[in-house]
């Protein structure tokens, strides 16, 4: 166990919920594998400095990010989408000279980079998880297997000082070392370069008490006042913010050299939101608190009755944030009989903590269940579509939402 290494943890950190022990939430394991099982403690600090929602303790980032790392970015339709859209925006806003050079950190399988397979444009991805790497690379993207590190450098050389664009998705959250990150990013960037990243936003996580965006890898929850605090800290600064609806709310976070003195005037009034609504203070952590016991004593009620009724549940997505719920309201097997997913790398293993089944989705429609926890509930649409027939057929969908 790695103790706590972010080295910006901000000052006046202050303890705000203690979710028990968890496994790693992309752990699906083997019933052989149960008893070496590993655990730690998530507990949500705050930091009243920087706005800062984090976790106090984490695994390495290599017991998380391995050959093994079951998240695959094409499992959803939406996704694919929404990052050829996301690409797309990027080209025309920012890369209309004739050569440009842009990298992603945390590109799995290539889903976003392959959007900029052109021949003005350079691109490489650093995907530390070997498995997701060698599918980029299968096809035809320039991934290397590496942390985004001033170490991994010498395998980038022809980017350093001349990358016109790094860009992230739910990535920037899973990087422990928020300073080795600015400062590999400073030393790749061009003097006109940017980063941009796009995170689970904390506003939107507090408003939904989507609690299950918290989880081993999800080191931190950002702001649009943290990024801004922690940046500020460097040569760099925020110059735009724009929301998303992907993972139930997102923020896309654009940051560039330090120019001029005074933030914009749209940044300026998202600063005024998050005041007013408590988002960069620690009263709105302290409600978040109160809201995670309020859901978890509400979701239980929930699933009693239904099982009193002698209802039939079963879970359809096998997220690493349903690892959350899981092992948090202590639901295994007894409530949810198992939990249907489309990933070949999950199926025919167990939750991790609760060791409920994984089973193909392939077989939802043969055998029916009363109710269905949608651990996927941030692809409700695409999944609903999908499984369209469940509802005339009696079904009810579920969260803990
Ligand atoms: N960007 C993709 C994948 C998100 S999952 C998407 O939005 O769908 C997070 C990915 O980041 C994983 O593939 C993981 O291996 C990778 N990752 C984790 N830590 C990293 C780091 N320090 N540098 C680069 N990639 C990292
Ligand atoms: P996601 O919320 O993107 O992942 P996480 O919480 O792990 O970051 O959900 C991805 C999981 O949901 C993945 O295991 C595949 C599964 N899934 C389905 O089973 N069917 C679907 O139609 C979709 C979109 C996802």
């Amino acid at each position: 166990m790695e103790k706590y290494n972010c080295k910006i943890t901000g000052k006046k950190i202050k303890k705000i919920i203690n979710f028990g022990k968890m496994p790693i939430a992309n752990g699906f394991l083997k019933k052989k594998d149960f008893k070496k099982e590993f655990f730690f403690d998530l507990t949500v600090l705050f930091s009243e400095e920087l706005s800062l929602l984090q976790l106090n303790d984490h695994p390495k980032p290599r017991m998380m990010f391995n050959s093994k790392y079951p998240f695959y970015t094409s499992s959803s339709e939406s996704m694919k989408l929404h990052f050829k859209e996301y690409a797309n925006w990027a080209k025309k806003k920012f890369l209309k000279k004739n050569k440009s050079k842009i990298i992603e950190i945390g590109s799995n399988d290539g889903t976003f980079l392959n959007n900029f397979r052109t021949k003005d444009i350079e691109h490489l991805g650093f995907e530390p998880s070997k498995n997701v790497s060698d599918l980029a690379r299968k096809r035809g993207i320039n991934s290397i297997h590496e942390f985004f590190s001033r170490d991994s450098l010498s395998k980038a050389e022809r980017f350093i000082g001349t990358t016109d664009i790094i860009f992230g998705a739910n990535v920037v959250c899973h990087i422990p070392n928020l300073i080795e990150f600015i400062k590999t990013a400073d030393k790749l960037l061009n003097d006109n370069g940017k980063i941009i990243f796009e995170e689970p936003y904390l506003g939107s996580m507090y408003k939904k008490t989507s609690y299950d965006q918290i989880y081993d890898e999800h080191i931190f929850i950002f702001s649009v006042t943290a990024i801004s605090k922690i940046f500020n800290l460097f040569d760099f600064q925020i110059i735009d913010a724009i929301p998303q609806i992907t993972h139930g709310g997102s923020m896309r976070y654009i940051i560039e050299r330090k120019k001029k003195r005074n933030y914009n005037n749209k940044i300026k009034k998202i600063f005024e939101i998050e005041r007013r609504e408590k988002i960069n203070s620690l009263e709105g952590a302290l409600n978040f608190k109160k809201n995670c016991e309020l859901s978890k004593e509400k979701l239980l009620d929930k699933l009693t009755k239904i099982k009193k009724q002698g209802h039939k549940i079963c879970g359809y997505g096998a997220t690493s944030k349903s690892t959350t719920i899981l092992n948090y309201c202590n639901i295994g097997p007894d409530i949810i009989d198992c939990i249907f997913d489309t990933t070949p790398d999950k199926i025919g293993k167990f939750s991790p903590g609760k060791h409920i089944p994984i089973v193909d989705y392939k077989n939802f429609t043969k055998q029916f269940y009363d109710y269905a926890f949608l651990f996927a509930w941030n692809h409700k649409k695409e999944i609903e579509k999908k499984e369209k027939n469940y509802l005339k057929k009696g079904g009810k969908w579920i969260t803990h939402l």
